[in-house]
């Protein structure tokens, strides 16, 4: 399949690989152009503007957030420009629910096709094609993307032909993940301070509850490994945020996300932004005067 690939940060970079790696011809654009550089010597091509990228027919976007993808969409070199009548717009990055149904409608009236496909997994799981992928769409525009999904993922859950529900899923999927590394970081620092190793009630806590994403972020809150980050507290900041943004527009109390949201704030006030997520727990650990930092 022919694909434009915009969007080579820590995840995009992965998923060019794996549709590489699977046969598919890439047309990548990025922001700061070298980061095609190691790409294209793996045998993609270089496009120009995000316009270029979007005249193959199929075009993934994997941006940081909606100001990023709207920088990339809008223009006379943008992908709404770019992409032929019929062509497909596939919003990968984790968007606010309001913007993918904007996008949705602006690729509508242009004869253009798009569809939602959020993803779960980190870097490491977008560069072996492990990834998870939440889909919102038309049946038919979903089906001619299965080659390039079968590339990317290990499963696709279709949620519906709105592309933007897909984003909400996507968001609540989110504010899952965070919260479960607010809560192990917070009883992390509660056996510390009752004198117990936290190796040791991680041990009882990943028998007791066993799921992957107590034994993953555990782990990583363990080994305290912040840096190089796999997914940005700047980003998990953005993803809180469009979680409380659609809980304020459907009138959803979520009193949890604004904790983690004043956490996460805190965070990046101390110069976290570019860190792991994990370094939350240095937030959590300097309120009950512990300094691990
Ligand atoms: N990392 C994860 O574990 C993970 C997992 C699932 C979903 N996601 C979601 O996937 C998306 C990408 O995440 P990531 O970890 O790959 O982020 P990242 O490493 O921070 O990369 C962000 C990308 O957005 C580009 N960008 C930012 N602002 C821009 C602008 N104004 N105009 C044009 N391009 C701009 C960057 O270009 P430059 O290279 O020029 O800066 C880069 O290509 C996000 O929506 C994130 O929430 C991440």
């Amino acid at each position: 399949m022919d694909i434009g690939f915009v969007g080579l940060g820590n995840m995009g970079r992965g998923m060019v690989q794996a549709l590489l790696r699977a046969g598919h011809r890439v047309v990548v654009w990025n922001r700061t152009p070298e980061r095609a550089d190691e790409l294209v010597a793996l045998g993609a091509v270089r496009a120009a503007t995000p316009f270029e990228a979007a005249e193959v027919g199929v075009v993934f976007t994997m941006l940081a957030d909606d100001a990023a993808t709207e920088a990339a969409v809008a223009g006379p070199h943008g992908i709404l420009a770019g992409l032929p009548h019929d062509g497909i717009h596939v919003a990968a990055s984790t968007l606010s629910v309001r913007y993918s149904a904007e996008l949705a409608e602006r690729h509508r009236t242009r004869h253009q096709h798009y569809v939602a496909a959020p993803v779960f997994g980190r870097p490491d799981a977008a560069a072996q094609g492990a990834l998870r992928l939440v889909i919102g769409g038309a049946p038919a525009a979903i089906e001619r993307l299965q080659p390039a999904f079968s590339a990317l993922g290990q499963q696709q859950f279709v949620i519906g032909e709105r592309p933007e529900q897909a984003h909400a899923v996507k968001l609540a999927g989110n504010f899952l993940i965070l919260s479960m590394v607010e809560l192990l970081g917070e009883a992390f620092v509660l056996v510390e301070k009752a004198g117990v190793p936290r190796e040791r009630f991680f041990e009882v806590a990943a028998a007791v509850f066993s799921s992957p994403l107590v034994e993953r972020y555990g782990r990583t809150l363990l080994e305290r490994r912040f840096a190089p980050p796999g997914f940005r507290l700047a980003l998990g900041l953005k993803d809180i945020r469009l979680a409380l943004d659609l809980a304020e527009a459907t009138a959803t109390p979520l009193p949890i996300a604004d904790l983690i949201r004043q956490h996460a704030l805190e965070a990046v006030a101390t110069g976290k932004a570019d860190r792991d997520f994990a370094a939350l727990l240095e937030v959590i650990e300097a309120h009950a005067g512990i300094g691990h930092a």
